[in-house]
């Protein structure tokens, strides 16, 4: 059967501060899910959320970039900010940035990512969700799960996915309209490499496999900056990857999670922390971060999905959070001060620039008497 996964989300508001949706946000979410489900509009779908940004996954057979998918999410997405209004919450409707829906939430705010597929006989795959980041802190454990020996074994070890991987890589800093462009492994794996390692400004779209054409990973490649032209939070990306068989298995999608690397984000979207992989549902603390990322296993039979299965929740993955932890202390010992901080390009507010041009004046070039 072919169908399609939508993940549609967006930050409307929430408790404590930049935290966590309320309660009555996600219940409101979960009953205009299971309104779309009794109305045929999805056959399946389930609400989570990571941090302060509340995911719609949702499996139907409308193909990707349908405005009814996109208006159910937008208008989901309207009525929990109606619920964060009537309860007084933080940042209440942040991540809508447009009056009226016009067809698809790209470019309005919410993130997404889609993909459609004819279904395996067992269709394994990972709804990814982070907060407090840009989507090109994607960039590294997308890259190296696929095409890195390191982590997914496959490659040496099984036939399948030795013909390599393509990957779609998108100019996120380009704003007229998508600029893209394609770029396979092994041949050009330099060249990913030279585009990849700026995350702020290359970030992979999507990634397919050679030998079968299938689509293995979609990543939600939206920059609120961009769209809004000032800070209005990070985009805090959601990603879709398919495991097993042809793709990397779910273990080797895991691997470089382990990692713990450092990515821009964290507090006022500004500083460079470690990405922390959390278990479901977790919240935001530390210095407004620090950089989250949950990760729910799912199988999808004729469009129906299973519970979640939490890959994050398990004791390997205490170590990795003590070892986030110490590197972002380690980062955050020396405060302001050097590769901590964003560069002045990525500076989320402007507080760094306005204040230079005023310093700017009061500085004088010394003259030496001959
Ligand atoms: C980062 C984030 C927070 C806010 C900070 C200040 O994405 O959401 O770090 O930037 O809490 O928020 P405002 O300016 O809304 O008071
Ligand atoms: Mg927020
Ligand atoms: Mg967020």
């Amino acid at each position: 059967m072919k169908i399609t996964l939508s993940v549609i989300k967006a930050d409307t508001g929430s408790v404590g501060g930049h935290n966590r949706p309320s309660n009555a946000m996600l219940a409101k979410a979960q009953e205009e899910m299971d309104k779309a489900i009794k109305k045929g509009l999805l056959i399946d779908g389930r609400v989570s959320f990571t941090g302060d940004d509340i995911a719609l996954l949702m499996s139907h057979t409308k193909g990707t970039d349908h405005p009814d998918i996109h208006k159910f999410a937008w208008d989901t997405f309207v009525e929990t900010t109606k619920i964060a209004k009537s309860q007084g919450l933080y940042g209440a409707g942040q991540d809508l940035l447009k009056d009226a829906f016009s067809g698809n939430v790209r470019g309005m705010g919410p993130g997404s990512c889609e993909m459609e597929f004819e279904e395996r006989a067992s269709e394994p795959f990972v709804l990814f969700a982070a907060d407090k980041c840009g989507p090109g802190m994607f960039n590294y454990p997308i890259f190296s799960a696929f095409a890195d020996p390191f982590h997914n074994a496959g490659l040496l070890l099984a036939p399948d996915m030795r013909a390599g991987f393509t990957y779609n890589i998108m100019d996120v800093n380009y704003t007229e309209a998508d600029r893209v462009i394609t770029l396979k492994v092994p041949e050009d794996i330099f060249d990913i490499g030279t585009l990849i390692r700026d995350p702020n400004h290359y970030v992979i779209e999507s990634v397919i496999e050679n030998a079968s054409g299938l689509t293995g990973a979609v990543v939600s490649t939206s920059r609120l900056h961009n769209i809004a032209g000032k800070y209005v939070g990070k985009d805090d990306p959601v990603a879709l990857v398919r495991t097993q068989k042809q793709f990397p298995s779910t273990g080797e999608i895991l691997s470089p999670w382990a990692t713990a690397h450092f990515t821009l984000g964290d507090n006022r979207g500004s500083h460079h922390v470690a990405v922390m992989p959390v278990k479901q549902n977790s919240i935001i603390s530390y210095f407004d971060g620090p950089t989250i990322v949950s990760a729910a296993g799912y199988c999808v039979h004729d469009g129906k999905l299973t519970e979640a299965v939490d890959l994050f929740d398990q004791p390997f993955w205490d170590e990795i959070r003590t070892r986030a932890t110490n590197k972002t202390l380690e980062m955050r010992a020396q405060g302001y001060h050097g590769p901590t901080m964003a560069g002045m390009d990525e500076l989320e507010y402007t507080g760094v620039v306005d204040n230079l041009k005023r310093l700017d004046e009061k500085f004088v070039v010394r003259t030496h008497k001959s």
